[in-house]
């Protein structure tokens, strides 16, 4: 897919999904991005860029844990993501975030400029996620720390025959690199071209739980990447496609639900002086 068609519809189908995405993923994310906060080790009044924010599920505890004398700027390419965010952090009381619409592939700060970028399941969607992490690696001080967390392997995830069911239905694909830095140490050796040092990598499981068809629909269909897709399909094209989904899952049902298997890699690195 041409990079700015790639763009195009990230922008505009994370725009749909922005009202369904907590739904849909917040409580089956936490696992994964508590634990890429955990890698983070992030410390009071650090200066923070959080990279694609999304509706704020990482920014609001990093926006906790480095407190009033901290700062964060969030940044996503989704107005829809953006306005979301900024919403919810106005009705946390929160006034330590800025967020700010960007591109995560030309990060329009000065070099050296956070303490830390993070970067929360952002990575998978961009047409050049080397170029991100480049990027990544710029705008962090000589000292500085980049984490970064991504789904998995193909092979170990439950819900990856989603991918294929919306390709089928469209012209072109909608995600096409979305399993590439998750497999082997991908992750891992692009932070090291980039020169990041110190490195660490941490594989691990997670079980995303969904209490109905419904919600796993919601997840999949609403809440995610392919929404831009799935708008423009006809009622009956919705049903036929939420029905092979839901048989795809089945090997994970539980019996009222689903209990859905997730694998994802977290990398970090620090830039020296
Ligand atoms: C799965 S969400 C992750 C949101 C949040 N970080 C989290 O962990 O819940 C992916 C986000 O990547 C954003 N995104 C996609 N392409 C982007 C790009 N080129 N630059 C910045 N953000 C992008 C989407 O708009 C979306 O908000």
């Amino acid at each position: 897919m041409r990079p700015e068609l790639q763009r195009r519809v990230q922008r505009y189908g994370w725009d749909y999904s922005s009202p369904h995405y907590d739904t849909g993923w917040e409580q089956q994310l936490w696992p994964a991005q508590e634990r890429l906060l955990e890698k983070a080790n992030l410390k009071k009044g650090e200066k923070v860029l959080d990279i694609s924010c999304g509706t704020g599920l990482v920014t609001f505890p990093i926006a906790k844990t480095v407190g009033s004398e901290g700062e964060i700027v969030a940044i996503d390419l989704s107005e829809g993501m953006i306005e979301k965010a900024t919403e919810e952090a106005k009705k946390k009381g929160m006034s330590n975030i800025i967020f700010e619409h960007m591109d995560a592939e030309e990060l329009e700060f000065p070099d050296s400029t956070f303490d830390i970028a993070i970067n929360s399941l952002g990575l998978m969607y961009y047409p050049n996620p080397d170029k991100a992490i480049e990027e990544m690696y710029r705008v962090v001080k000589p000292g500085g720390r980049a984490t970064a967390l991504v789904w998995g392997r193909r092979s170990a995830c439950g819900w990856a025959e989603l991918f294929p069911i919306v390709d089928r239905r469209v012209e072109s694909d909608v995600c096409p690199l979305f399993f590439q830095l998750g497999t082997g140490n991908n992750l891992y050796q692009t932070f090291q071209k980039v020169g990041f040092e110190d490195l660490q990598s941490d594989r691990f499981d997670v079980t995303l739980q969904y209490e109905s068809d419904e919600e796993a629909i919601i997840g999949a269909f609403l809440g995610g990447a392919v929404a831009l897709a799935y708008r423009k399909f006809q009622e009956k094209t919705k049903e036929k496609a939420h029905e092979e989904y839901i048989d795809s899952i089945q090997p994970f049902g539980n019996g009222s639900g689903y209990d859905i298997p997730g694998e994802f890699v977290v990398v970090s690195g620090r830039k020296f002086e």
